[in-house]
């Protein structure tokens, strides 16, 4: 017995926010974003958009896809370190928003960068155990309310020209070492129970570091009173807070390494791998393991020049344009890989 993916699926917002659109509102330029990161583009949310509106957009194509309808999924999970609210989880949301079966369980994970990654795995295993035959997996982020703006929201989206004060400039400046990175996006994927031996998840391999955990995180919550705090609005500390060259060190080693295991418990070499799909952080990163694993640039596909970082969104979407576009073919052996906030990485072998 095999668990395969039968339907993919993407949510993407409608505003597409060019390099050029953020050097109205804080120190940087197009050349910089695209050199360091590979970042030409990304996709903003509307206010009122989350990523449980950008995951149900997904969800829907998904199920479109597979030729099901809500009422043949035995559960949902969704992997997002941006939820619409503190809680509960986007599961509930989207349970009842899109007419799932009134009492089907939903799991609401966040393993930041590694959310689709981890919930593949979570997937399968619930499959694998015989307690589900269909599970909707989506994964997405919505990280523009995260940024530290004030009227750049709509400067960027092209909804106010006015200029901002001189203060808002030198405050986004700050931060501009993230908020270049993302953009917001959704994928999702349905997952079936299948007897047909040939196809489906072969193996994965799931990692925790929890003592790098401060390379990357947000400060604010629960361990304080309360748990934001207005002078941590005034000096940055709800935004998401990134040693930059650290977590880009852990993720062109972690990575290759999750890669080789996966390979070795599977029993296959890397280069038997015809697809590899990597997080989609930085440019830089992908062409790094590239190298590393000694794999042709036309095997490790990207786009993260058009959609910047999704978190949790990066492997779904670009398997789904893959998919869309013949880069994957049935018959492929596609190995999935990410390392993010946690810090949490691993890799997943899939036959297509
Ligand atoms: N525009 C212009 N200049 C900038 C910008 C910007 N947007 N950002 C930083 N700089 C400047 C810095 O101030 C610095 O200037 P200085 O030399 O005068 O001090 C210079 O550029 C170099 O800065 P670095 O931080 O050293 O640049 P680096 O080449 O390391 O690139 C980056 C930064 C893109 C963040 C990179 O380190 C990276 O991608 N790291 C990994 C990110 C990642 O993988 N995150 C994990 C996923 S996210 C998640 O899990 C939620």
């Amino acid at each position: 017995m095999k668990t395969i993916i039968t339907g993919t699926g993407i949510g993407i917002p409608k505003n597409l926010v060019r390099n050029e659109a953020l050097t109205q509102i804080m120190d940087t330029t197009a050349e910089w974003i695209v050199q360091r990161s590979g970042v030409e583009q990304r996709y903003y949310a509307d206010e009122g958009e989350g990523s449980a509106e950008l995951g149900m957009i997904a969800a829907q194509s998904a199920l479109a896809a597979a030729n099901k309808t809500t009422a043949d999924i035995d559960a949902l999970i969704f992997a997002t370190m941006t939820p619409n609210f503190y809680f509960p989880g986007n599961g509930p949301v989207v349970q009842s928003k899109m007419g799932f079966a009134e009492s089907m369980p939903t799991f609401d994970i966040r393993q930041q960068c590694s959310g689709f990654l981890y919930g593949l795995d979570l997937a399968d295993s619930l499959i694998q155990s015989g307690k589900y035959a269909r599970v909707l997996l989506i994964g997405g982020d919505v990280h523009t309310p995260l940024m530290p703006w004030r009227k750049g929201w709509d400067i960027t989206i092209g909804k106010r020209d006015e200029p901002i004060t001189p203060e808002e400039y030198e405050f986004n400046t700050r931060y501009r070492d993230r908020t270049v990175l993302f953009g917001d996006g959704a994928g999702a994927v349905v997952i079936e129970r299948s007897d047909n031996g040939d196809r489906g998840f072969i193996a994965s391999r799931l990692f925790t570091n929890g003592s790098n955990m401060e390379a990357l995180y947000m400060k604010s919550g629960t361990s304080q009173r309360p748990w934001i705090r207005p002078d941590q609005i005034e000096s940055g500390d709800t935004i998401p807070y990134m040693e930059g060259r650290q977590v880009f060190k852990e993720a062109v080693s972690k990575m290759p390494e999750a890669v080789r295991t996966v390979c070795a418990a599977a029993g296959v070499k890397v280069e038997d791998i015809d697809r590899l799909l990597i997080h989609q952080a930085n440019l830089r990163i992908v062409e790094a393991i590239t190298k590393q694993l000694a794999l042709p640039p036309e095997k490790v596909p990207h786009n993260i020049e058009r959609y910047g970082n999704t978190t949790a969104g990066t492997l779904p979407i670009l398997f789904h344009e893959c998919l869309a576009d013949g880069r994957i073919e049935p018959g492929m052996l596609v190995c999935f890989t990410a390392l993010g906030s946690g810090l949490h990485w691993g890799a997943a072998l899939y036959r297509v």
